[in-house]
């Protein structure tokens, strides 16, 4: 009788639908992966607050996640705290001791997801990161694993919610900007703190995850041009209309010779463009290949459970291949490929 024990770090909106579709759907999980999965301890901030009957055991829950990733027993880490640290020093241990690792820390894949494959590399486990982008959306794996027998040369989407609700709701119902977001919190599609969805921050993160995959090479957040959706007013959102456009937060990333660029910014798009139709909290990404021409990715792309269904199914995958005794492809020898700022030729 196998098992599968895993360490959770972070029980917010993400973490708690992760425990609660674990236990929901134990039976089939065990069957897929040919283990049960166990919970082996859960690292939070607050172990005494009031969860509303997550099925949970009350004293699987820590404040000293570092231990926790650590311990013999622990076979993967799933990290669904975000920020840069302490997670990247909690994930890189966790790597270099060769524990599996699923994350979906957009901001730290972004800012240093070299040395998080590197660290996998050194012992040996799986790094997977679906949830990091797109939330629900399998798009990770067919960049990293189906079209790894072709050349991208581009990347458009929509992958913030929040800012395509915004937006949405500023198109459709004539809301201003500030009731839109509001709602937008309501509905738990915006971080904590919005400043990083509105202002393309949380896009250029995701923007730079794609464009290291696609392109098979190294882009961080900071090479991303960016810009917000804070400067779009209801008359724009208007005078679009008039034009017979929508205004949407899209993300660009090119390749064009040994060169990539990325950026995130408002765009006009005719309303008879197939991203137009994205509405709500939608994600849409198209991929451009030279032998599988046009893919298009759409679904949730926020919300504690899209983004938990992507993280299970990468448990799924990790488990199976502890299992197994395979790894994953890691990060793909990776070409030296120039990032230019935007217009540079
Ligand atoms: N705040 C993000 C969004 C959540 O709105 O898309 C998913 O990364």
């Amino acid at each position: 009788d196998r098992t599968l024990r895993v360490a959770l770090l972070g029980c917010g909106t993400v973490g708690a639908e992760m425990v609660r579709l674990l236990h929901e759907q134990s039976a089939d999980l065990t069957a897929r992966i040919g283990a049960r999965v166990e919970l082996a301890g859960i690292a939070v901030r607050r172990p005494g607050r009031d969860r509303g009957g997550l099925p949970v055991d009350p004293a699987l829950f820590t404040t000293d996640a570092l231990s926790l990733v650590k311990r013999d027993d622990v076979d993967v880490v799933v990290e669904v705290v975000g920020g840069i640290e302490p997670a990247r020093g909690w994930l890189i241990e966790a790597l270099r001791a060769g524990k599996s690792v699923v994350t979906a820390n957009k901001a730290l894949l972004a800012e240093d997801g070299a040395a998080l494959h590197a660290a996998a590399a050194e012992g040996g486990a799986d790094l997977y990161y679906e949830a990091a982008v797109a939330g629900a959306i399998p798009l990770l794996r067919p960049l990293r694993e189906s079209l790894h027998g072709d050349t991208i040369t581009r990347v458009t989407g929509i992958v913030n919610g929040t800012t395509n609700y915004i937006l949405s709701a500023m198109d459709e119902t004539g809301a201003g900007f500030a009731e839109a977001l509001e709602r937008a919190t309501e509905l738990g599609y915006a971080e904590a703190d919005p400043t990083a969805d509105i202002e393309g921050f949380d896009a250029a993160a995701k923007a730079a995850i794609l464009a290291s995959l696609a392109f098979h090479t190294r882009v961080t957040a900071a090479d991303v041009y960016r810009e917000g959706i804070t400067d779009v007013s209801a008359a724009d959102v208007a005078s679009a209309a008039e034009q017979g456009c929508v205004i949407k937060l899209l993300c660009l990333a090119e390749r064009s010779g040994d060169a990539v660029s990325v950026r995130v910014h408002p765009a006009m798009i005719p309303r008879s463009h197939p991203l137009a139709a994205v509405g709500d909290a939608f994600n849409a990404v198209f991929v451009e290949a030279r032998a599988a021409g046009e893919l298009m990715f759409y679904g949730r792309g926020a919300g504690g459970a899209p983004t938990a269904s992507a993280v299970l199914g990468d448990l799924v995958a990790v488990g199976r291949h502890r299992l197994s005794g395979v790894r994953a492809a890691g990060e793909s020898a990776y070409a030296d490929l120039r990032v230019r700022p935007m217009g540079q030729a």
